[in-house]
């Protein structure tokens, strides 16, 4: 064990989740005024700073003003080192969203409490609970009309499949927001609207004993509602469990509002309370353990071409135990190469800072001489353990490629083969032929945009794509299963992928259904595993 572990221990390493629009943006950048930013990599995404794209490495992500790959940030605040992982927040948002789902502790996610949960919320929540991480919700834009309290929670649940326990509760909203009230503390926290845009936006706490200073505060019909308020909640809410926080079946919930900056740093405080600090990682030799460790790490991204004039790729791995120190050699476990890690070093907005350590729980950029795959190992030079895989998500949109000029054939296998390689797109093939059909499939339609523009610059390839109208697909678990037998229903499409594995591709989800009734003993997955 090294003598770093207070190191260790002070790192929270979270993902922040929502549908486009609920304010994860604004949200993260309200946590950056609170502790002193250390790294940004990446950008955060902004409407504001969308103008001037900070991490431009394609053209398109200019064109369109928005950032095609997921960016990591650093900061410290009360003694901690946090890092958040931030997701793509576009209905484009690609596999890599959900990978970085692998990377995070905890997640965070934000709910805009006029709409409640929305599509992409409910997506990337199936990833966290999938991996039994703790999920911690925000319900932002309290200075606007929201719905019913109760009804918000109660939608978390039945749509989610999560308890909730409120950690404080709102007062009124919109114009009449008034502040929101501390379970822990009984007290409540007023919000004043004056004050906005300043560090703290909250000033005044009192106690719910007060009853004078409360109906001067808040009012007396607001006061009244709250009181009855939460004498309903004590009675019916799940109660406080960090036990079940911490293994992701209760969510605490918070209400505030990021752009004003009012419940972001109590939510801060109580998240830094609850949450983890680096978790122990699965791998085939038993669980490592952060601390007791030495170095290790695993891929979690890879990025080519992040600068043009490199025409590089850059391997992005989260430390999942011991210290990272760039001047050790370290083992790359599935080539069996020992190696430096070259120009480890995290992505600022428009430059790179080269690092010379950091710690489990941080991410690392490192240069990819074209040996990383996703969900690689690296660890020291003595050991050989592999963490376990990231799984393949399944895409929702396929189609077919064609290639314009059937003679370039070679360049479009390799090309393409790259791309799907680094984790972009998945590739497959007609059931029964080779290369010669290829269905590419994607998680955000972006990917399809990104495939053909890179096939063309890189590789000076030119394909068209045909639409199919798959959204479905499964990975077929039982591999004794005789596929020409298969009773599916007449939308199903069976194909394979690269390694000659067979999947199920649906128009719709009745139509998995109906093909699982069919078959039976048949088993469907929705992640493939690698
Ligand atoms: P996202 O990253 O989840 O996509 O959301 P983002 O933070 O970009 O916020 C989306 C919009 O919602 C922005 O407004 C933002 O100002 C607003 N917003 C965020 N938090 C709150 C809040 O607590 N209350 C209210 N009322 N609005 C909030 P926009 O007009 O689309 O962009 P902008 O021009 O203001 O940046």
């Amino acid at each position: 064990m090294g003598n770093y572990a207070e190191e260790i221990n002070k790192r929270r390493t979270f993902a922040i989740i929502s549908h486009p629009d609920a304010g994860k943006t604004t949200l993260t950048e309200k946590f950056l005024l609170y502790g002193g930013a250390i790294n940004l990599a990446g950008s955060v995404k902004g409407k504001a700073t969308a103008r001037h794209a900070v991490s431009d490495w394609m053209e398109i992500e200019k064109e369109r003003g928005i950032s095609v790959t997921s960016s990591v940030l650093q900061f410290e605040y009360d003694g901690f080192c946090i890092n958040i992982l931030d997701t793509p927040g576009h209905q484009d948002f690609s596999e890599d969203t959900y990978r970085t789902l692998m990377a995070a502790d905890s997640a965070v996610m934000v709910i805009d409490a006029s709409k409640g949960v929305e599509a992409q919320t409910r997506k990337l929540f199936k990833v966290c609970v999938m991996r039994h991480i703790p999920i911690f919700t925000f319900i932002n834009k309290m200075d606007r009309d929201a719905n019913d309290t109760f009804e918000l929670l109660d939608e978390i649940e039945k749509e989610l499949g999560i308890a909730t326990c409120p950690i404080n509760w709102p007062i009124g909203s919109g114009k009449g927001f008034k502040g929101v009230y501390e379970r822990a503390s009984r007290s409540v926290i007023t919000y004043a609207d004056t004050e906005k845009g300043t560090r703290e936006g909250h000033a005044t706490r009192i106690p719910i004993g007060e009853d004078a200073m409360l109906t001067e505060q808040i009012g007396e019909e607001y006061k009244v509602q709250l009181l009855d308020e939460i004498e309903l909640l004590d009675g019916a809410s799940a109660e406080y469990d960090l036990e079940q926080i911490q293994a992701g079946e209760l969510t605490p919930v918070f209400f505030g509002s990021a752009l004003t900056n009012f419940g972001v740093e109590i939510f801060l405080r109580h998240f830094l309370k609850m949450t983890t600090t680096p978790l122990p990682r699965k791998a085939d030799s038993g669980l490592i353990d952060p601390v007791e460790h030495d170095f290790s790490a695993f891929v979690f991204k890879i990025q080519a071409n992040m600068n043009k004039a490199h025409r590089d790729r850059v391997a992005f791995m989260r430390i999942c135990s011991g210290r990272f120190d760039s001047g050790a050699e370290v083992k790359h476990v599935q080539s069996g190469k020992v190696m430096r890690l070259s120009q480890p070093q995290q992505i600022l907005a428009d430059e790179r800072k080269i690092l010379s350590e950091a710690y489990a729980g941080d991410i690392i950029g490192v240069f990819d001489p074209g040996i990383f795959a996703i969900g690689d190992t690296i660890c020291m030079p003595k050991e050989q353990f592999i963490y376990e895989g990231i799984p393949t998500f399944a895409p929702e949109h396929f189609a077919r490629v064609r290639q314009v000029d059937t003679m370039k054939r070679k360049q479009f296998v390799k090309g393409i083969t790259q791309i799907a390689q680094e984790g972009a797109i998945q590739i497959f093939q007609e059931f029964n032929t080779g290369m010669e059909e290829i269905i590419v499939g994607v998680v955000g339609v972006l990917q399809f945009d990104v495939l053909k523009y890179r096939l063309e610059n890189e590789y000076n390839v030119e394909i068209r794509l045909e639409n199919l109208p798959y959204e479905h697909i499964r990975w077929i678990e039982n591999k004794e299963i005789d596929l020409d037998k298969l009773t599916g229903t007449s939308d199903m499409k069976k194909i394979k992928d690269l390694k000659g594995n067979p999947l199920l591709l649906f128009v719709n989800q009745w139509s998995v259904g109906m093909t699982q009734e069919r078959n039976e003993g048949l088993v469907l997955a929705e992640f493939g595993r690698n």
